[in-house]
């Protein structure tokens, strides 16, 4: 409801010119520190993607680990983590990306993602959405489908849902 949704955002800090001159930082760290507000932002999620119908969460690190591991437990799903490079042991699928801010790229272990595996996408922003079409390529890489993604937050003027395609896109927070 209303009051919750208040609640988080307030908890969210706008940090202008971090990382670098132009962008503004949603930082989420006050929202993680108040249990009660961590407990909600999860409930939260998990209401937004009830109808979405898939097998695991795949949690972009590292702060789509911080919600997508609570968020797989929360609905009795495993998870996935989809890393930063060199970070996995084993063969990955890799997929270079542009970030607002640089040049970056995430991998998954090969047998992580079976053929025809459904794949909810976690993260906490949805900004330009090329870190989330970089996870959505991973996963169609090793034959998963995207069931879907889902946001605490989203930039909606920066537009990153066109990047996602026409599957279903679930989000707490738009900002
Ligand atoms: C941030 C954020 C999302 C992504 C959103 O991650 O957590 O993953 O950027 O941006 P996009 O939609 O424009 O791709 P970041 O790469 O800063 O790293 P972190 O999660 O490790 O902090
Ligand atoms: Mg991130």
């Amino acid at each position: 409801g209303g009051a919750v949704e208040a609640s988080l955002r307030a908890r969210i800090r706008q940090v202008p010119g971090y990382p670098v001159p132009g962008v503004t930082f949603l930082d989420i760290t006050p929202l993680l520190a108040d249990g009660a507000a961590l407990g909600q932002a999860v409930e939260a999620l998990a209401a937004a993607v009830a109808g979405i119908e898939f097998d695991r969460v795949l949690g972009i690190e590292a702060r789509g680990f911080i919600l997508g591991a609570p968020l797989a437990v929360r609905l009795g799903k495993g998870f996935i983590p989809a890393r930063k490079p060199g970070k996995l042991p084993l063969e990955v699928a890799r997929q270079e990306y542009q970030l607002e801010y640089g040049q970056a790229a995430i991998e998954v272990h090969q047998d992580a993602i079976r053929p025809g595996d459904r794949i909810l996408i976690v993260d906490d922003v949805l900004a330009t959405g090329g870190t989330s079409a970089a996870a959505a390529a991973l996963v169609e890489q090793l034959g998963g489908r995207v069931a879907g993604f889902a946001y605490l937050i989203e930039i909606v003027a920066l537009g990153g849902r066109r990047r996602l395609g026409d599957r279903p896109v679930r989000v707490v927070l738009p900002s």
